[in-house]
């Protein structure tokens, strides 16, 4: 495990092996490789989308979500694809990434993630990522790191979503380049990050990174780090226990 801070932390390797030592009551947030042999089309993203536009690994066979549910908050993308292995109880969530404005193209307008917490109400996100009016170009200039990777906002309505109290520890099993981990830089979880792909974990590391010492123009949370610290961003600093978990 690489700490970041006393409150980040990433893994490089697979989650399964590691699942049976986490604590019951952190939650689950994560975007699995949802069994479906996704290969990315290179549209899109330029030259970043045909770099990475290898398989995503684990995607080959069905995803078994069976692991990830004894905790106390869960969330998993790609719902609609594994459902009949999920319970009964909890709610659905969409993302509407298309906000009724953007292409009618051959990708989907929406997609689903289910949660182990029964009636949330607010239970859609519009998130406009379709289309050259998207708020992409809100996230990062609109670069792109991996073929699958989700929007850090919608990563953040999540976590409000699931109500979690400030300073739980959140892990994603499945970090891809991390985009869990800025939600919860911005929203003052901790957070464990897993990815068993080198050049994914190697991206996470370096934009959580980013984010921390607001090299990217954000406000930076560690001490000595380029952004400019508010009130706000000192409150966030304010985590209720000191590691992560021991
Ligand atoms: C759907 S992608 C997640 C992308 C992420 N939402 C983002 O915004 O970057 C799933 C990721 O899980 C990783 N992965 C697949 N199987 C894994 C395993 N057993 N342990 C850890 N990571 C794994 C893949 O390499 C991939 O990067």
């Amino acid at each position: 495990m690489e700490r970041i801070t006393d409150n980040i932390a990433i893994m490089h390797g697979d989650c399964l092996d590691a699942v049976g030592a986490w604590p019951a009551d952190a939650a689950i947030v994560t975007d699995p490789p949802y069994g479906i042999g996704y290969v990315h089309t290179g549209t899109g993203g330029g030259i970043q989308s045909r770099r990475n536009s290898k398989p995503i690994h684990g995607d080959d066979r069905p995803f078994d979500p069976s692991p990830f549910l004894r905790f106390r908050w869960v969330l998993l993308w790609g719902a609609d694809h594994y459902k009949s292995r999920l319970p009964d109880s909890g709610s659905m969530l969409a993302w509407d990434k298309s906000c009724g404005k953007g292409p009618k193209d051959t990708f989907v307008d929406g997609e689903f993630a289910w949660c182990n917490v029964g009636g949330v109400k607010r239970n859609v996100c519009n998130y406009l990522w379709k289309g050259l009016v998207s708020v992409k170009k809100g996230e990062d200039g609109g670069r792109r790191y991996h073929p699958t990777q989700k929007p850090v906002g919608l990563c953040e309505w999540c976590l409000k979503a699931l109500a979690l109290p400030p300073g739980t520890l959140v892990i994603d099993p499945f970090m891809g380049v991390g985009s869990v981990g800025l939600a919860c830089i911005r929203t003052g979880m901790r957070y464990l990050g897993v990815e068993i792909e080198k050049d994914h974990y190697e991206k996470a590391k370096w934009r959580l990174l980013r984010a921390l010492t607001g090299e990217n123009g954000s406000s930076g949370l560690i001490a000595g780090g380029k952004g400019r610290q508010t009130n706000e961003t000192r409150d966030r600093r304010r985590f209720p226990s000191g590691g992560l978990w021991e």
